[in-house]
């Protein structure tokens, strides 16, 4: 049964929400880090989330090697063995910079330097660097920042039934660009779920892109729900997925991500009430490189008539609104707020 309510606007503005969604939200998903296709054999890469630096490694060796994932930080003293911001550069080897203890792409300690000085006795296998889980799966790099997030296919199991073959097409990411919106993440996902406002707000964007809202169809799992509508000879599929992202295909193979990220840390997740971070991968076939800036002007355009409406939504919510009835073509937004209430136990919290 769908709730026939939106979430109240205080789950928007309480800084205790804010600070549960690490522990309670984030931490039970999978989070797309890198272009699978980056990430070759003997290479490393450094992204950061959610304030975590994150080094992504691709061992070499016999056949097709899995990926793996470390919090980027020497176990001696807390040093970045590589810069935030690598780019999967070939490396047999990572060297921490501070005092040049060496690690294998599996994460295991190779050597450390002046190693018979200790003070204490001291084995190289009690310091491997710490593993987070990291699976590859469609075109994407997935990392999770606990041991038992839910599993990847649960979480993206709505993708799985309707287009699961369109998805696992490798593919190079041809684009991607990240952008500060001045809104609660929770805005941004919630609009990128809202069917009713495409046709109003996006007439000679997205809109056109979707085509008429008689074609809509929608599904709807236990982790995601589906807007799909014709496109040419095929389908164009917009899937909303948790934590906060959207993933869209094209019958050309093209493929799209838009993710919302908070923009607080642990340290200070208040500062996540009103600021987050869009950030949109493009990925298609390798054929339609060139044509890859037009389509990110594409979407950004239609994104950035989403800004606006996001940007004074957060103004709305932000003066304790209590949010009107909930539409058919809104469906998509309280099936997600359902799984985040219930994730979030928002129950045991009160507004404030
Ligand atoms: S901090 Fe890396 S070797 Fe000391
Ligand atoms: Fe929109």
């Amino acid at each position: 049964m769908v709730s026939t309510t939106f979430m109240p606007s205080w789950v928007y503005t309480s800084a205790a929400v804010a600070a549960r969604e690490l522990s309670h939200y984030a931490n039970r998903f999978w989070h797309p880090l890198a272009a699978a296709a980056d990430l070759t054999a003997g290479s490393a890469l450094t992204v950061e989330l959610l304030g975590i630096p994150v080094l992504l490694t691709r061992p070499s060796g016999e056949g097709e090697v899995a990926p793996r994932a470390f919090v980027n930080r020497c176990p001696h003293r807390g040093v970045a063995l590589q810069a935030t911001g690598g780019t999967g550069a070939a490396c047999r080897r990572l060297i921490c910079p501070y005092h040049g203890w060496t690690y294998d792409l599996q994460g295991q300690l190779l050597a450390a330097a002046r190693e018979s000085d200790f003070l204490e006795r001291f084995d190289r296998a009690d310091w491997p660097l710490q593993a987070l889980a990291c699976r590859e799966l469609g075109p994407l790099i997935w990392v999770a920042l606990t041991a038992d997030p839910l599993p990847l296919e649960h979480q993206l199991d709505l993708v799985l039934q309707e287009a699961a073959d369109l998805f696992a097409i490798p593919r190079p990411l041809l684009a991607r660009q990240q952008r500060p919106l001045a809104c609660n993440w929770k805005l941004a996902h919630d609009n990128t779920l809202d069917d009713y406002h495409v046709a109003i707000a996006h007439p000679t964007t997205l809109h056109r892109e979707q085509g008429p809202v008689r074609d809509y169809r929608h599904a709807f799992s236990a982790h995601g729900t589906l807007l799909a509508t014709p496109h040419g000879q095929g389908t164009f599929y917009t899937f909303g997925l948790a934590p906060w992202t959207h993933l869209l295909l094209w019958p050309d193979q093209r493929l799209a991500l838009i993710s919302f990220l908070p923009r607080g840390s642990t340290a200070a997740p208040a500062s996540a009430l009103d600021q987050c971070s869009m950030d949109v991968w493009l990925f298609g076939p390798a054929a339609l490189a060139a044509k890859a800036a037009g389509w990110m002007d594409d979407m950004q355009s239609f994104l950035e008539e989403d800004r606006r409406l996001v940007e004074s939504a957060q103004r709305g919510y932000g003066s304790q609104l209590t949010p009107g009835p909930v539409h058919r073509l809104e469906q998509r937004i309280v099936q997600w707020q359902a799984l985040y209430h219930r994730l979030m136990d928002l129950d045991s919290m009160h507004p404030g």
